[in-house]
C-alpha cells in the first residue's frame, strides 16, 4: 500500500425529502445563485422543492447550462455572481451543472486574467466561492469530489481541473429525483460509475487489499443493480444504490493506497466527445474494453483477480481468464443499452484513431498507469475499439 492522504469535508445529504434541508444548509445572510441545466428540475419538481427550501432568501438563477459545459456558458454566469454580490453557488442537475458550477466559483473571483488560463494548466487555483448541490443524476461523482470537466466552444478544447477550493459543501442526493431520467442517461451514468472504479482499480501497479476490495464491491452492486433499474425504474432501492455506488465511485475513497491509476480510457474519451459529440458514458464503453486489452499483459494479475472476484470465472489460464473478464465487462455494457464499438455512432475509426492521437500528443499527454502510453498506442487503442 503507498503512503496517502485522506480529506473529504463534503457533507453527504441522502435520502428521500432531503431538499428541504437546504434551508439550514446555507448561510442565511447570503445571495444565492442557483445554477441549473435545460430545465429537467422544472419538469420533475426539484427546482419547485429548491425554491421551497430558500422560500425567504435571496435567489439569483442561472439557466441554460448545457451537457458538457461550455466555458463561454460559465464565464457569463460568472458576470452574473459578480454583478449581483453573489456569495453562495447553489448547483441543481447532473454532472455537468455541477462541473460549471466549479468553474463558475473559480472564474467569479479570478481577476488575474482569462481564467480558461487554469484549464490549461497555466494558472493556479487560489479561491473560489463557497457552493453546494442538489445532484439529479448519478454518474461523475462531482458531488463529492474535486474535479471539473468544462468544454470551450471556440477551440474544440474539453479539459478538466480539480482543486480542494471546489469541493462543494454539501451535497444533497435524494434518489427521487433520479426517477425522471431518460433511460440513455441512467444508462451512461452505470457504464461511467463502473468505469470510474475500473480507472482506479485496473491497474497493474502496486496492491491495495482493502481498497481493492471497496472497489469489487461497488462493481459488483452495479451488475447487480442495472438490470433491475432497467425492469423498475422507480424502484427507491435500485435508484438509492446506484446513486451511493456513483458518489464512492469517485470520492476519492477507491484511490487510497492506490499506487497508480489509469484514466486512459476518460483521455482519450474526452477527445470522442470533443470530436463527435458523444456522451461522455457511452465513450468509456467504447474505449475502455479496448484499453485492457491493449494493456491486458501489464494489467494481467489484476485482470485474472477480477474474473474471479466480480465475475465469478475461476477456471483456465490466466489470460484466457483475463480476456474473459474483459469480455464479460463489454457485454454488462450493452447489457445496460450502451453499444461498445465506434461503428454503432457513426464514427469511422481510421479517421477518428490519427485525430485523437494527434489532439492528446500536441498537449503532450502520456496515459495509463506508467503514464507511458503515446501516440502510437492511443491510436492502436482506438483502432480496437472500431
Ligand atoms: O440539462 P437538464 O435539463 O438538467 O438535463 C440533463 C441533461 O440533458 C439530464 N438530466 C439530469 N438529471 C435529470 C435529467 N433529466 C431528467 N431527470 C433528471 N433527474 O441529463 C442530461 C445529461 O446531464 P449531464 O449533467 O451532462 O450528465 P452527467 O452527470 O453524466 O455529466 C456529464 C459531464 O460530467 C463530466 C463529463 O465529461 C461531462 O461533461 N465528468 C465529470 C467528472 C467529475 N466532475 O468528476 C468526472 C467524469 O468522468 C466526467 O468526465
Ligand atoms: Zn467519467
Amino acid at each position: 500500500m503507498t503512503s496517502f492522504t485522506c480529506y473529504n469535508p463534503v457533507k453527504l445529504v441522502f435520502g428521500k425529502g432531503m431538499i428541504a434541508e437546504l434551508k439550514d444548509l446555507i448561510p442565511p445572510d447570503l445571495t444565492v445563485m442557483l445554477t441549473y441545466g435545460g430545465g429537467s428540475i422544472k419538469k420533475n419538481g426539484v427546482y419547485d422543492q429548491v425554491r421551497a427550501a430558500l422560500a425567504d432568501r435571496t435567489v439569483v438563477e442561472f439557466g441554460g447550462i448545457e451537457p458538457n459545459p461550455r466555458y463561454e456558458t460559465c464565464m457569463r454566469a460568472a458576470e452574473l455572481a459578480k454583478s449581483e454580490g453573489v456569495g453562495f453557488l447553489l448547483a441543481v442537475g447532473g454532472g455537468s451543472v455541477l462541473d460549471a458550477t466549479k468553474f463558475i466559483a473559480i472564474a467569479a473571483l479570478y481577476d488575474a486574467g482569462d481564467p480558461w488560463e487554469i484549464m490549461e494548466g497555466r494558472a493556479p487555483i487560489e479561491a473560489a466561492m463557497p457552493l453546494g448541490a442538489v445532484l439529479t443524476l448519478p454518474a461523475t461523482g462531482s458531488e463529492m469530489n474535486t474535479n471539473a470537466v468544462i468544454s470551450r466552444e471556440s477551440t474544440g478544447e474539453k479539459l478538466s481541473f480539480g482543486s480542494p477550493h471546489v469541493y462543494p459543501q454539501f451535497s444533497i442526493l435524494d434518489p427521487e429525483t433520479t426517477y425522471s431520467l431518460p433511460e440513455r442517461q441512467t444508462q451512461n451514468g452505470i457504464v461511467d460509475t463502473f468505469a470510474h472504479v475500473m480507472e482506479q482499480y485496473m491497474c497493474g501497479i502496486g496492491r491495495a487489499p482493502l481498497t481493492e476490495r471497496m472497489a469489487e464491491a461497488v462493481l459488483i452492486t452495479l451488475v447487480e443493480e442495472a438490470p433491475k433499474v432497467k425492469a423498475n425504474p422507480d424502484d427507491y432501492e435500485v435508484r438509492a444504490n446506484l446513486m451511493w455506488c456513483a458518489t464512492v465511485g469517485l470520492n476519492g475513497w477507491l484511490g487510497c493506497g492506490v499506487a497508480a491509476q489509469d484514466w486512459a480510457t476518460h483521455m482519450i474519451g474526452h477527445e470522442l466527445t470533443a470530436l463527435y459529440g458523444i456522451d461522455h458514458g457511452r465513450t468509456l464503453a467504447v474505449i475502455m474494453p479496448a484499453v485492457h486489452r491493449h494493456q491486458l499483459e501489464r494489467k494481467l494479475p489484476r485482470l485474472v483477480q477480477c474474473a474471479e472476484r466480480v465475475w465469478g470465472i475461476t477456471q483456465g489460464e490466466d489470460k484466457d481468464r483475463a480476456a474473459q473478464a474483459i469480455d464479460r465487462m463489454e457485454a454488462f455494457f450493452q447489457s445496460v443499452g450502451v453499444p461498445t464499438r465506434l461503428s454503432a455512432y457513426n464514427v469511422d475509426a481510421d479517421e477518428a484513431a490519427p485525430l485523437v492521437a494527434e489532439r492528446l500528443a500536441r498537449r503532450g499527454v502520456k496515459i495509463g498507469e506508467y503514464g507511458d502510453l503515446g501516440e502510437q498506442a492511443v491510436r492502436e487503442i482506438v483502432m480496437l475499439a472500431r
